[in-house]
């Protein structure tokens, strides 16, 4: 039935299932033990191992045997006939050769383990092997691979060393070029990095030797298809009612807002739930160099950045889609990430009708981020005095936002300040909400509240004029709350 997959005999290697070198069990590289039929698990283990020893040997057989599987698979599999089988006539082909290939190599699974191996040899062959089933656990965030024996995971919030490592270099490599010749990339010694977006939306980045000196990096931030929206950031305790509905103000009235943070603080989370408040009938315009955010509204045009090719032709930078942007009749834009010279056409746009523009960038705090904006500016190669590049920022920007990433891996919204205007040559700047820590349990949660500053917003009457009437009460300060 399946013999379609297998290549034809005229191409297969003159022993159906080839002698396999160093690693292989193969019955001439161990010729006393090849009468009988052996037992993966138990019989290669002295027999005093302590538990974690034989758990460790009996991962380190598996994985040569997977390894060897894998080996033979690829050399037995017809990968052109591949393309257009089914999951499951895959998954039943791959069992059979693997079953040939053990009972060639005179070795007996129980059915656990069978189970397993078929399960691992389908991701080595159709996915990303080792990182299939993490890409698949919806409670993993990010995946970071430091070298083939390292791989973290984080859940929650909180970074974790999982079970989960690549045979030797050689396997992780395999893997990263796999992935990115999926997307037209490549990665070697000469492109020793990549950037990428994968099929399913992940972000996907790596670094390979000699660069990353002890074995490849790779850190991928998973796509979730369900985004977090406003009601449910107020659930997690990222921000409070009273903040969610000063911010629906500040959008639907058309406030330029920039959300600062630092890596991974879920600045493109909130960007992307603040884009919620927005109408449904303004065309809103999106510029990102990984597409990310996930707009509901019917009118949105996404545009996403792109790297050179191989001979360095090609590039499309974010500031080439914000100046085309800029005649697409967009009523907003927003910038995924202001990371460099897009700066000078962003504070443009957003002092030159296109309020109610937004955009993140990485900073630590409102006035670090006012700093990275003028950094921004100067490295853009722009000769403007500075009183003038803060004058622009100064109207251009109305509202930053900070978000924060706390060390028990809580994500809160810890400040949202107001800019007011300039005072000589100082940006002014007003604080409207805080996260106020309070204690530390003993398992390491940070105990706190969020409160008003007892400022009221300079935007009040704005929002008023809107049909915004806020109560006052919103922004009190809140007095211990626990
Ligand atoms: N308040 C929150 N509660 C729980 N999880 C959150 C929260 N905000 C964001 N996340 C999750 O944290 C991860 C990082 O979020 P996000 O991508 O928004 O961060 P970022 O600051 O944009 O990161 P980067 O600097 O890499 O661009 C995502 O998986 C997201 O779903
Ligand atoms: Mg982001």
């Amino acid at each position: 039935m399946f013999a379609r997959y297998r290549k034809p005999t005229g191409s297969q290697p003159a022993t159906a299932v080839k002698p396999v070198q160093d690693t292989s069990p193969a019955k001439s590289a161990e010729p006393a033990r090849s009468k009988a039929p052996r037992n993966a698990a138990a019989d290669p283990l002295p027999a005093r191992a302590s538990t974690p020893d034989r758990e460790q040997q009996r991962k380190q057989r598996m994985n040569a045997i997977k390894s060897d599987l894998h080996k033979r698979l690829l050399e037995n599999l017809n990968l052109s006939a591949l393309e257009r089988a089914s999951e499951a006539e895959l998954r039943s082909e791959i069992n059979t050769i693997a079953a040939e290939a053990l009972a060639e190599m005179d070795i007996l699974l129980n059915s656990e383990e069978r189970l397993t191996l078929n399960k691992e040899l389908y991701f080595e062959v159709m996915g990303l092997g080792p990182l299939e089933p993490l890409l698949q656990d919806d409670t993993v965030n990010d995946i970071l691979v430091n070298g083939p024996k390292k791989v973290f995971i984080e859940r929650a919030g909180k970074l974790e060393l999982s079970d989960v490592t690549f045979r030797d270099e050689r396997h992780l490599l395999r893997i990263i070029d796999k992935i990115v010749s999926a997307v037209g990339r490549r990665v070697d010694e000469s492109n020793p990095y990549v950037d990428a977006r994968l099929a399913d939306g992940s972000r996907f980045n790596a670094m390979v030797p000699p660069v990353a000196v002890d074995g490849s990096l790779v850190s991928i931030r998973k796509f979730k298809k369900e985004k977090l929206s406003v009601p449910d950031l107020v659930r997690f305790g990222a921000f409070s009612e009273e903040m969610a509905l000063y911010l629906e103000a500040a959008v639907s009235t058309r406030l330029n807002i920039i959300v600062s943070g630092g890596t991974g603080s879920g600045k493109t989370t909130t960007l992307n739930a603040l884009s919620s408040f927005i109408s449904n009938d303004e065309r809103v315009l999106t510029i990102e160099d990984t597409a990310e955010l996930q707009l509901q509204q019917s009118h949105v045009g996404r545009m996403e950045s792109r790297p050179a090719n191989m001979e360095g032709k090609g590039a499309v930078t974010q500031r080439d889609c914000l100046r085309n942007a800029l005649r697409m009749r967009p009523d907003r834009i927003i910038v995924g990430e202001t990371r460099g010279e897009e700066v000078i056409d962003m504070l443009q746009a957003m002092n030159t009708g296109h309020d109610g523009s937004m955009t993140t960038i990485h900073a630590n705090s409102a006035r670090d981020g006012i700093s990275r904006l003028e950094n921004m500016v100067a490295m853009a190669g722009i000769e403007m005095p500075l009183r003038a590049v803060r004058s622009q920022i100064g109207s251009a920007v109305n509202l930053i936002v900070q978000a924060s990433r706390l060390q028990d891996g809580s994500r809160r919204m810890v400040s949202i300040t107001e800019i007011t205007g300039m005072e000589g040559d100082i940006i002014t700047m007003q604080e409207i909400f805080r996260f106020e820590r309070t204690g530390l349990e003993p398992d390491g949660t940070i105990l706190g509240h969020f409160t008003g500053t007892g400022l009221r917003s300079a935007y009040s009457d704005r929002f008023k004029r809107w049909g915004y009437d806020l109560p006052a009460s919103i922004y009190d300060e809140v007095r211990v709350r626990r």
